[in-house]
């Protein structure tokens, strides 16, 4: 099928394979398009159509509710039955940042740790050599589940690589989370077959352009932070920047990663500064001790940054959020409102 894509100032037009969701079939070569979760609940690959007819992979998709006419449609949820021609709000503009081509690719899970509770992580070897930028995403698929769930890649690799890590939190009432976290199906999750599509996801660090950086995550947010600092540990020497991550968790138990995050602070020289922060209960002085390398503070954590950044934060700062939509839009509130960073130095994840 020939799908016709107009924006303002640009048009795109490339094939789209019987059964394939439109954006998909497009990122192979387009990265431009216009997208966010790649998943359904975001609503930012909304397009008209202007002829041809589809179908919906997720006609319960829920970026659906936000369409407000019958000839919308979202690129990540439909499926062409016809040649299409659609209209999208968007640029359509090449970005200077060499996103890598995306494709379905076969994969094996080959280890699962619990990291705390309700909180796994999963290596998955890809059939296929991958190379991906700190901060992407693939949207993975498992055989028993319908739909593809979008998980952040926590390692960085400076060139191809065939595995890929992720860190999954289980989400109460979730359908996928139900499946993963059974004692029984956990237990013998390595060896099992799934799909991903990827690398997707524009919120990347850029390597050829050297900044401040400011990380908020909440939760399993930090997956992609994880590869962003890993990234940008590569470099800092050279360019003498630093940056900042505030990781926020409910309580101590709660909390993951922290030797690696010690880690990353031990061998920046503390040109990486780590504040973990809890918003139910604070930790105990032991636990301080025993991580001398990360700080801690107590409440929400956009409200722990705006307390906290200020002495990190210069001209020349680019913030990364990731997180569950309520955490990721009131640390872009602080950030636009209280911390006057500009737009455009705001990459996002909104992992719902
Ligand atoms: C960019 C991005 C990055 C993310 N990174 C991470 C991460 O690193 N770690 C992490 O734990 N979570 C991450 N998430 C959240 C993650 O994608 C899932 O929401 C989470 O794993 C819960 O899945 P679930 O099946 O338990 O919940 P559910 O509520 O059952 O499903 C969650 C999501 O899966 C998709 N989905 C569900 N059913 C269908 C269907 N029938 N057809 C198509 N799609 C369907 C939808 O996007 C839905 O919102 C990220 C989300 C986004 C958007
Ligand atoms: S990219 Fe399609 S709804 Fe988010």
């Amino acid at each position: 099928m020939k799908i016709e894509i107009s924006g303002t100032g640009a048009n795109l037009e490339f094939e789209c394979p019987l059964e394939e969701r439109v954006l998909y079939a497009g990122l192979s070569n387009n990265p431009q398009l216009p997208y966010e979760c790649a998943t359904g609940t975001c609503g930012s690959c909304k397009a008209k159509c202007v002829s041809g007819s589809y179908e919906w992979a997720w006609p319960e998709a829920p970026a659906r509710k936000n369409l407000k006419s019958d000839d919308e449609l979202l690129l990540c949820q439909c499926i062409a039955k016809s040649n299409l021609k659609l209209e999208v709000r968007s640029k359509l503009v090449k970005s200077h940042l060499p996103f890598p081509s995306a494709d379905w690719i076969n994969g094996q899970i080959i280890n699962a740790e619990n990291l705390a509770p309700g909180v796994m992580s999963l290596r998955i070897r890809l059939a296929q050599s991958i190379h991906f930028l700190p901060g992407q995403f693939m949207v993975v698929e498992f055989p028993q589940i319908s739909g593809g769930r979008a998980w952040s890649m926590t390692n960085f690799v400076e060139g191809n690589t065939n595995e890929v890590d992720f860190v999954i939190k289980m989400k109460p009432g979730g359908l996928l989370s139900k499946h993963l976290f059974d004692t029984n199906v956990f237990a013998s999750l390595c060896g099992k077959s799934v799909r991903a599509f990827g690398p997707v996801g524009k919120a990347v660090f850029d390597q050829g352009n050297a900044r401040d950086l400011v990380c908020i995550a909440g939760g399993t947010g930090v997956a992609g932070m994880m590869s962003i600092l890993q990234a940008f540990l590569k470099n800092h020497s050279k360019t003498g920047r630093k940056a900042s991550l505030y990781f926020g968790v409910r309580t101590p138990a709660d909390a993951f990663f922290m030797n690696e995050l010690t880690q990353i602070v031990r061998d920046s020289k503390r040109a990486v500064r780590v504040v973990v922060a809890f918003s139910d209960s604070p930790a105990s002085k032991d636990y301080i001790a025993k991580y001398e390398y990360i700080d801690f503070d107590e409440g929400f954590v956009h409200e722990v940054t705006m307390r906290q950044m200020e002495a990190w934060k210069t001209p020349q700062t680019r913030a990364y959020l990731a997180g569950p939509p309520p955490l990721v839009d009131g640390a872009l509130r602080a950030l636009l409102l209280q911390a006057k960073l500009a737009a455009g130095e705001i990459l996002y994840d909104k992992f719902g």
